[in-house]
């Protein structure tokens, strides 16, 4: 079986790791510093302990994927025989860039490299390498052994093959791939910026309170979390950086305009859950989601997040990003949607989305409530999705 390497021992490289190696390949896993490399170890023998006590495999099996791993500290050449090698280091792109220059000095000929960045180019990084066309994106969310979907972005060098042949790796892990065009966000990252977004406007706009929107969205929506809860779970910072990262990588088109209130929730150090402190106080008074008798109100802010959610992942298949089957099977797997979005579109019929997102235009007139040109095309000629 394909050896593979793994650079970056954080969170998303030693669950990817631990992925790899239960599916019973032989894992290096490289850090260029060892307390993370020590901390990956703990986390994966403690990890793998774990699931033999529950039940979900033996402890010999949990020994055999436990030896599968080869802790490399300081020789990058130790990823030599490998077939293939994800990268999984910190989010700036000097720094992958500089890596994918050293790695390819290393490298098997055949050896195809992949980045898991979240939202920097992939081509750029590509660019790095002599041989761009042996370079792809294969996106995993976190945390990466139970989150099924894998994002894979082939680079513009990038040879199809290779797209081809790390897609079927992948996917004898047990993940579900979908392909996206290297475009900033990719999919996911993408079609949910205004899930965060629109939730912060309505909230920042006083229309409701941070607890009525989770709650609208939860109760009425069926998404698991609210915006607000799940800003603070994934942490502002992480949340905040990407939001930013997405607006600039679109030539600050305001549909992705980043908000004061999460910028300063980052400058004060209110980080989320992790700090103890966010939109919601974890220390004391935690105001959770709370319910809100006003039915319409409910209802408006739902529809308002629904229709730029829709109009997003509607623009993604405008501007060829993906498919549309492959949009919504991003959603539900990689953020949990309770529904394909474009599926969600033709239930609630693209003359309404059209009608809704041209009704907020009217009173703000502002670009983010433009409504993309394919819904309109739609709506003309009374087309649906599926
Ligand atoms: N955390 C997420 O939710 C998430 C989800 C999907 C993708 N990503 C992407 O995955 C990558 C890693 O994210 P993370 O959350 O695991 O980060 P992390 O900070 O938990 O881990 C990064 C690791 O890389 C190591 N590192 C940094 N520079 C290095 C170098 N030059 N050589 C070798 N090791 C180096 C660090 O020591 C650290 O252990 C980023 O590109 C991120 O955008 C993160």
């Amino acid at each position: 079986m394909t050896k593979i390497g793994i650079i970056g021992a954080g969170a998303m490289g030693t669950g990817i790791a631990q992925v790899a190696a239960t599916a019973g390949h032989e894992v290096y896993l490289y850090d260029a510093n060892a307390d993370a490399l020590q901390r990956a170890i703990t986390t994966l023998r403690n990890t793998l302990d774990m699931l033999a006590q529950k039940g979900k495999m033996t402890e010999s099996a949990a020994d055999t994927i436990f030896r599968r791993f080869h802790f490399v500290e300081k020789k990058l050449d130790s990823l030599r025989d490998c077939g293939l090698i994800i990268e999984a280091i910190i989010e700036n792109l000097d720094v992958k860039k500089g890596l994918f220059d050293q790695l390819q000095e290393v490298i098997a000929p055949d050896c195809m490299l992949a980045t898991n960045t979240s939202s920097l180019s992939v081509t750029s990084i590509a660019s790095a390498c002599r041989e761009p066309q042996r370079v792809l994106g294969i996106h995993f969310f976190n945390p990466a052994p139970l989150m099924k979907l894998v994002e894979i972005i082939p680079a513009i060098q990038t040879n199809g093959k290779i797209v081809e042949q790390a897609q079927a790796i992948i996917q004898s892990w047990n993940k579900t791939t979908v392909i996206a065009k290297d475009t900033p966000g990719f999919i996911v990252n993408r079609v949910a910026r205004p899930f965060y977004g629109e939730a912060l406007r309505i909230y920042e706009e006083g229309i409701a309170d941070i607890a009525t929107i989770d709650w609208a969205m939860k109760e009425v929506g069926g998404f698991k979390m609210g915006p607000f809860e799940l800003m603070d779970f994934i942490g502002h910072d992480v949340n905040y950086t990407v939001t930013e990262t997405i607006f600039q990588a679109f030539f600050y088109d305001p549909r992705y305009k980043p908000s004061f209130s999460q910028k300063r929730l980052v400058e004060a150090g209110y980080l989320g859950k992790k700090s103890g402190r966010g939109f919601y106080d974890y220390n004391e008074n935690v105001i959770k989601p709370r319910p809100n008798e006003d039915a319409v109100l409910c209802e408006t802010i739902f529809e308002r997040i629904g229709v730029m959610l829709i109009n997003e992942a509607a623009d993604a298949v405008f501007w060829k990003v993906a498919t549309k089957e492959d949009i919504d099977l991003a959603m539900t797997l990689g953020v949990n949607y309770p529904k394909g979005l474009l599926k969600w579109a033709d239930e609630w019929g693209i003359d309404t989305i059209v009608k809704t997102l041209d009704d907020l235009y009217h009173v703000y007139h502002e670009d983010r409530y433009r409504c993309s040109p394919l819904l309109r095309k739609m709506a003309k000629v009374k087309e649906t999705f599926y």
